[in-house]
């Protein structure tokens, strides 16, 4: 398969600094050889950089870095929707308000191609604040409420060319979700596998479920994977830890259901902040996974991905 590699080094979204440094760390902890290695054809871009930002006040006095981010997501959207076109692009965070750009470019291209765009979002939490709802303002918390269409992005985030049918996102893994995201979340219809559900029925018919979903509608799929989907303590360089998250061999298994099905489009891996990593361990787990979601398998089996 045809990969491209593109840096968003954003950490501006995130409370704390460091997630700049992600892109970087993770083509330190071997992407390009891993994909290389499995026979994908990769190209790796660089980084995106950021165009101008300009001065933008909100009612909503909590918010951080709202110039700053609007303009990343002006940036990201474009580059989103150009590597898309003829190969898988791989985004590399930068923290999670990535997604906004990431999300709304490759909605663009599945437009154009005539497909029904669905999202699996792997985090510990839903980032479904509007710009309203944020108590934190910390913009790594709407993405997915702005490439959703939810209301109060007008004016100040670049507008929407299409948004995605929160009907067709899947949130897995979550743990930490505010008042006003779980009233969002269910207004908008998104599908919600918290842990709780994943403790009681087991990822993998919770994934299989949606997949098969995802295959009848003839869709094609971008996974967002946030480094706090994963347990901290096989994952602690991500600024937002949350305890109780998706094992290493969930993780993994995840990841190789998405192989075998063969519907994935587009990745981003988001949130890896290395200052905080122990000797590369987290970069190392995030390349791993992506191995696995690229065709890494213990040994050949059988695809039967719907069974
Ligand atoms: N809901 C919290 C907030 O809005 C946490 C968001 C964490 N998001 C993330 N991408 N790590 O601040
Ligand atoms: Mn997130
Ligand atoms: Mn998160």
């Amino acid at each position: 398969m045809r990969c491209v590699i593109l840096g968003a080094p954003v950490q501006d979204g995130a409370g704390r600094m460091g997630c700049e440094m992600g892109p970087s760390a993770l083509r330190t902890a071997g992407l390009v050889s891993v994909l290389t290695r499995l026979g994908h054809q990769v190209e790796d871009r660089g980084d995106i950089r950021r165009g101008p930002a300009r001065p933008l006040t909100h009612p909503n006095a909590a918010l951080k870095a709202l110039p700053e981010i609007a303009a990343w997501t002006a940036v990201i959207m474009e580059a989103a929707y150009a590597a898309s076109a003829a190969a898988m692009p791989i985004f590399l965070g930068g923290d999670h308000a990535i997604s906004a750009g990431t999300i709304a470019g490759v909605a663009r291209r599945a437009q154009d191609q005539g497909r029904k765009l669905f999202v699996l979002w792997l985090d510990a939490h839903p980032d479904f604040h509007t710009l309203e709802t944020s108590e934190s303002g910390n913009l790594h918390g709407v993405g997915l409420a702005y490439a959703s269409g939810l209301p109060g992005f007008a004016g100040w985030f670049p507008d929407l060319p299409v948004a995605v049918d929160p009907t067709r996102i899947c949130t897995m893994g979550l743990r930490s979700v505010d008042p006003a995201e779980r009233t969002a979340l269910a207004a908008a219809g998104v599908t919600v596998h918290d842990m709780r559900a994943v403790d009681e029925h087991g990822l993998a018919p919770l994934l299989r479920g949606f997949l098969q979903r995802v295959a009848a509608e003839n869709g094609i799929l971008h996974v967002s994977l946030d480094v706090d989907f994963l347990d901290p303590a096989i994952a602690p360089a991500v600024g937002t830890t949350v305890p109780g998250g998706a094992t290493f061999r969930e993780a993994h298994l995840a990841m190789e259901m998405l192989q075998d099905s063969g519907l994935v489009a587009s990745l981003d891996l988001v949130e890896l902040n290395p200052f905080l990593d122990e000797r590369g361990r987290t970069a190392t787990l995030m390349v791993d996974l992506t191995g696995s979601l690229m065709g890494k398998r213990i040994m050949d089996r059988p695809t039967r991905a719907f069974v």
